[in-house]
């Protein structure tokens, strides 16, 4: 049988679909996803994006057929900042990269960074802890603030071994919000000004860019000075693999330039979306009481009145592993990924011209309800064993899946994990107002989002 013509979405003379992915991507890919079954074709001018609206196609694409789909247009965008590093590279280049860096996330070497975790979020705690007792008992803190604070502290102790300045965790917090959202109308953009040009957008971009790859660019020296004065000196963390990493057959390491793309993407990619799914987290919890009375009473009886947890009691949690799970369905910190097709592909019967655009948005998948019942409500039950079994696979897309599958993704559950409990021990979260989400690079809440803390009574 021929390959059926995906079907294109009617959009306006010459823009096509730009207006409503600048507006609101998406309530308008959730409509398509209401009306067409496999794929739907969208537009931005010239740029033709084909929508996966099915697990079994978007299982093709990530791992049956990987080596057709490369990253393409959008990881060129994101690689203005990133560098051409895990994220954003392809090919033989990628798979060396990803081969250098995976054992640093094995389960055992996660096992060692338990305790990083557990001791910056009480740090949190105790400082919300000192607010509290200042302010009656209650207080109304920016969530995702916070989260990124803290998540930010633990990546870079745990992966990089060193402490972030206190008094810069401002500045480059701004910076990657100013990152996060100028990426983001770029991949909106079907032109790209090249950076020279000296528009607002372009100094906007290079003076975030240039003080983040300040920050890293001191991390490496931090540890390369500690090297040099002392070449006894033991490092057991993902920079020293980095650092000290060969190439099997040519015994080449990673150049300067190399391990800026890498350190910079781990560091990107490693706390700003699970600082985006904690904030999410505690605002769903902060709408189901009983959710949270039955992750108490799950930590009660698993750690009694232990503070300090370790990688196999965090195990024996599963309910608050349900409820994480069930927070990344509903919103998924990358809520969208593409891939751009080699040559001529057919996907479910459906025929995808070479060069062009696919996009699988999680957000939707997540909802889409021939894999979900009611999938609006927030359901920690979702992810009982027998419900998984019942559902394909790559219906539930939060950290991608086939070989590009997220390198941190153990290490982020892990985190959210040690962070939540301890969070729904210590505190109670109340909602102050509704939240949307706006999808930039990750999912945000549009305009932050404040929450009542109070000191659990
Ligand atoms: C809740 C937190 C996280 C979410 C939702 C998330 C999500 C994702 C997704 C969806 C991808 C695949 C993108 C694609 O296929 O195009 C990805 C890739 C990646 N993530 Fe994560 N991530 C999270 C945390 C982390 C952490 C903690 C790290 C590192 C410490 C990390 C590092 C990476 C890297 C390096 C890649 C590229 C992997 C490759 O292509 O080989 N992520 N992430």
């Amino acid at each position: 049988m021929l390959p059926k013509k995906v079907p294109s979405v009617k959009g306006v003379f010459f823009f096509g679909h730009a207006l409503e992915f600048g507006r609101d991507p998406l309530t308008f890919m959730l409509n398509i996803q209401k009306n067409y079954k496999r794929f739907a074709q969208l537009r931005i001018v010239h740029l033709k994006i084909n929508l996966i609206l099915t697990a079994e196609d978007a299982k093709y694409v990530l791992q049956e057929n990987n080596k057709s789909f490369i990253k393409g247009r959008a990881y060129r965008v994101l690689s203005m900042v990133l560098g051409n590093g895990m994220l954003t590279s392809n090919g033989d280049f990628w798979h060396r990269q990803r081969k250098l860096a995976q054992p640093a996330f094995y389960k055992q070497r996660l096992a060692l960074l338990v305790d990083t975790i557990s001791d910056e979020t009480n740090l949190l705690i105790k400082n919300w802890q000192g607010q509290l007792a200042e302010s009656n008992g209650k207080k109304t803190v920016q969530i995702p603030k916070e989260m990124m604070a803290t998540t930010l502290k633990i990546v870079t102790k745990a992966l990089f071994g060193t402490d972030i300045d206190p008094e810069k965790i401002e500045q480059i917090s701004f910076d990657i919000d100013e990152l996060n959202e100028l990426a983001s109308i770029q991949m909106r953009t079907p032109i790209r000004l090249p950076l020279w040009i000296p528009s607002r957008f372009n100094q906007r971009f290079k003076t975030s860019s240039s003080r983040v790859h300040a920050v890293i660019q001191e991390i490496i020296s931090t540890r390369r000075n500690i090297l040099e004065n002392n070449p006894n000196a033991e490092f057991d963390d993902l920079m020293q693999m980095l650092i000290t990493a060969k190439d099997e057959e040519t015994g080449e390491q990673m150049s300067d330039q190399q391990l800026k793309d890498e350190i910079i993407t781990l560091f990107l990619a490693g706390h700003e979306t699970t600082a985006m799914a904690m904030s999410w987290a505690l605002y769903l919890l902060a709408q189901h009481p009983a959710v949270v009375q039955k992750m108490r009473n799950e930590i009660k009886e698993v750690l009694g009145d232990s503070t300090t947890p370790h990688y196999d009691s965090m195990r024996t949690l599963p309910y608050s592993m349900q409820v994480i799970q069930e927070v990344l369905r509903l919103y998924p910190p990358a809520w969208a990924f593409s891939r751009q097709v080699l040559n001529d592909e057919v996907v479910g019967g459906y025929l995808i011209p070479k060069n062009q655009q696919v996009l699988i948005n999680t957000y939707i998948l997540h909802r889409n309800t021939a894999y979900w019942d009611n999938p609006e409500v927030f359901n920690p039950d979702n992810f009982l064993p027998e419900k998984i079994k019942e559902r394909p696979t790559y219906a539930y897309l939060p950290f991608g899946g086939g070989p590009r599958l997220c390198i941190g993704n153990n290490f982020a559950l892990m985190e959210m994990q040690i962070m939540l409990v301890a969070l729904v021990r210590h505190f109670d979260f109340d909602p102050i107002e509704t939240v949307i989400p706006e999808p930039q690079i990750t999912l945000k809440p549009k305009g932050g989002m404040k929450l009542r803390v109070s000191q659990r009574c």
